[in-house]
């Protein structure tokens, strides 16, 4: 039997890569990427908790309503380095027992934090030398948090020793559940020029390159009179009086990725040691964060988790939130993950905090849930009375339990607990976006053709379309197998592989649809145009050689005319084309460019490559969409815009249908055998498809 229900009581109706070699978990019990937590039996639910804020009597008040609002887990000591390690090597421990001890006792699992984010006043005051240094070579004092230079090897010898601290004494507690290895590592600290950092960017190069004739040759030395003839002549991209080398700059992309990899992996393996069976996470912020190779990250952790919060300022938010919802979705190769951190209510953070409107943090926490989320956490359980972030919103919020967010939150606690049967079950797409952070770092250097045309706005405005036709999507490395894609999108590959280039084409002449955008292919992993021109990586598959970029004026725009008769308007880029072996669909109708080629798809093998030279909006987007999914065999749902249907499918194929309205009417979908499914105005509704066999 189906069973239907809605959601969001509170929401008022009609108020309105691949390229190196994986390595192996070093859990043997946790090499399967699919990891429960131990212990938890439901969807997870809760937020940090700082108790180190709080007497201890706030603590039984905490958990007592913990226990009201459905809470079952949370995740303590990202920021308790201090009290944890009061002077060097001298641990005091008794509180954290305490603590332990009344959340099991509660049934509370704990998500248990090294915090290393945050060393205390001592450290810094005994090894100044170990502070993160910025690009103007200032040293960054205590008094806030962020790790210390990542470089450093006294700040990992006391990460190392409170790790093991934690890992010996806590490692079988009964109350830890998973591992949460500091705290959003490229954030606020994503590089560090101290002189250790320069030491190890040195040998970091080094063993890349083998040789300085290597360096010389992959950073393109010649030009401007870079040759390096000495080992200590390779620094860090500090300031130069003009543009520095950007080949130079992207390997220090690369290097500062791995030196803060390391950190993370130094503490997990401890862990790994010590607590064998407990799963280890850290929390990732997919979208927003871009100093970080994802990619290589979510291959190295048990649970991949993530961190998000809404942009304010954007009234159609819940797009991204989606867009980063998909990305960590496919960071875990598909599997559930868990949504570590978002906000009850505003942030503090951002220019001005927008408040969510009642069941607007039911709507967000549903939909990460319906793209694959297994947990639902926030920032953070108490709102805390002093510090940086005392105005941002809470679990429980400075106004107490009796206040709006406060019974929104049990309200959500509640839903959670009846869709424990959700846990497990997968999102499945067609569609399929390649992401590249190292793409995204080279492309968004300066001295480009157009500061406009950006990795992350060419990003989101092709996925607004996919998101416009209610069509799931993944994303994935362009390195990565797309065999079980119909449609890849390049919305922004300009630094592309041989490696990439050929799976491309495979994938097309397998009978994929490719459609690659503006600025593709033009560039090797190490910066430099390729022989052949423009977009050399990708002209045999598309038919087509870029010959010329002819980006845009500010306010001007280029009209271009389809073969079906659409107008549509490119924004910021246009592109001199030489078509060779394609059939042209759309092309310039003004400007210099006036009757070249703008869009063009060439046939090959059993697939099809399509080639877009111009930015479009998210409109425009649906002309040429329309025809690729026509081509792929995908059809677009017919469903209200701003609605969304997502589905989850167990194993024993039972679906789970969400209806997520973002619009202020209610509306009644079809869903199939003639079903339909009422979602009220800002309501998510939940419809689980049995199987036609009966569920044991
Ligand atoms: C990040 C951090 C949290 C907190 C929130 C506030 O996600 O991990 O500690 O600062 O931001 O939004």
């Amino acid at each position: 039997m189906n069973r239907e229900r809605s959601l969001s009581p509170s929401a008022t109706p009609d108020q309105h890569r691949p390229d190196a070699p994986v390595t192996e978990s070093s859990n043997p019990s946790l090499s399967s990427p699919s990891v429960s937590i131990p212990g938890l039996e439901g969807v997870a639910y809760g937020g940090d908790y700082n108790p180190e804020q709080w007497p201890r009597e706030v603590w039984r008040e905490d958990v007592r309503l913990m226990r009201e609002a459905g809470v079952n887990m949370v995740s303590i000591g990202m920021w308790s380095w201090a009290k944890l390690e009061p002077r060097e090597g001298e641990f005091d421990t008794e509180w954290l027992d305490e603590l332990l001890d009344l959340l099991h006792g509660a049934g509370i699992r704990v998500d248990l934090a090294t915090p290393t984010a945050a060393p205390p006043a001592w450290f810094f005051r005994t090894y100044p030398q170990a502070r993160v240094v910025d690009r103007e070579q200032r040293a960054l004092g205590p008094g806030s948090r962020g790790m210390a230079c990542p470089s450093s090897p006294d700040y990992r010898a006391a990460c190392a020793r409170i790790t093991r601290m934690l890992g010996e004494r806590y490692g079988s507690h009964p109350a830890v559940a998973m591992w949460h290895v500091h705290n959003e590592y490229g954030a606020p600290v994503g590089e560090s020029f101290s002189s250790a950092a320069h030491e190890h960017f040195r040998a970091w190069v080094k063993t890349r390159y083998g040789s300085l004739e290597g360096v010389n040759e992959a950073w393109g030395t010649a030009f401007w009179g870079q040759t390096l003839a000495r080992w200590d002549e390779v620094l860090p991209p500090i300031p130069t009086p003009s543009v520095a080398n950007p080949s130079r700059e992207l390997d220090w992309r690369r290097f500062s990725n791995q030196a803060i990899l390391e950190c993370y992996l130094a503490e997990r393996d401890i862990l790994h040691e010590l607590s064998p069976g407990i799963p280890v996470t850290t929390n990732f912020m997919a979208h927003t964060c871009p100093n970080m190779d994802l990619w290589r990250w979510a291959r190295e952790v048990d649970i991949v988790s993530n961190d998000h919060y809404l942009i304010a300022s954007d009234p159609r938010n819940f797009v991204e939130l989606a867009m980063d919802a998909d990305l960590t979705r496919s960071l875990a190769g598909g599997d559930p993950w868990l949504l570590l951190e978002h906000s009850t209510s505003g942030v503090n953070w951002q220019e001005r905090n927008v408040a969510k409107e009642p069941g607007e943090m039911a709507r967000n926490s549903l939909s990460h849930l319906a793209r694959g989320a297994d947990g639902i956490m926030f920032f953070q359980w108490r709102a805390s009375k002093k510090g940086a972030e005392k105005f941002h919103s809470a679990m429980l919020p400075h106004a107490g339990a009796t206040s709006r967010v406060f019974r929104e939150v049990c309200e959500l606690g509640a839903t959670l607990q009846d869709l424990a049967p959700v846990r497990g079950s997968r999102v499945r797409a067609d569609i399929a976006i390649l992401y590249d952070w190292e793409s995204q770092w080279a492309q968004d250097l300066p001295w480009r053709p157009s500061a406009d045309l950006g990795h992350r706005a060419q990003t989101q405005t092709w996925y607004e379309r996919l998101w416009s036709d209610h069509l799931p999507t993944d994303f994935v490395h362009p390195e990565a197998d797309l065999s079980g894609y119909r449609v890849v999108l390049a919305p922004a590959s300009y630094l592309l592989t041989d490696a990439a280039a050929a799976n491309l084409e495979r994938f097309v002449h397998g009978g994929g649809q490719l459609v690659v955008g503006p600025f593709s292919g033009v560039v090797d992993e190490c910066d430099g145009v390729r022989d052949g021109g423009l977009n050399a990586a990708l002209a045999g598959l598309l038919g087509v050689a870029v010959e010329e970029f002819c980006p845009l004026r500010a306010e001007e725009t280029a009209r271009i005319t389809t073969s079906a008769g659409e107008v549509l308007e490119a924004q910021v880029w246009t592109e001199g084309l030489v078509v060779r072996d394609a059939e042209v669909l759309g092309r310039y109708a003004d400007g210099r460019l006036d009757e070249g080629a703008a869009l063009t798809r060439a046939a090959r093998g059993d697939g099809h490559a399509w080639y877009l030279a111009s930015d479009l909006s998210v409109e425009d987007l649906r002309a040429v969409f329309t025809d690729v999914y026509a081509h792929a065999g995908l059809t677009v749902p017919e469903l209200p815009a701003d609605v969304e249907l997502l589905e989850r499918a167990e194993a024993d194929g039972t679906r789970h249908l969400f209806a997520i309205n973002h619009t202020g009417q209610s509306h009644e979908l079809q869903v199939g055998a003639g079903q339909t499914l009422h979602v009220a105005a800002g309501a998510v509704a939940h419809l689980e498809v049995a199987t036609s066999a009966p569920k044991a």
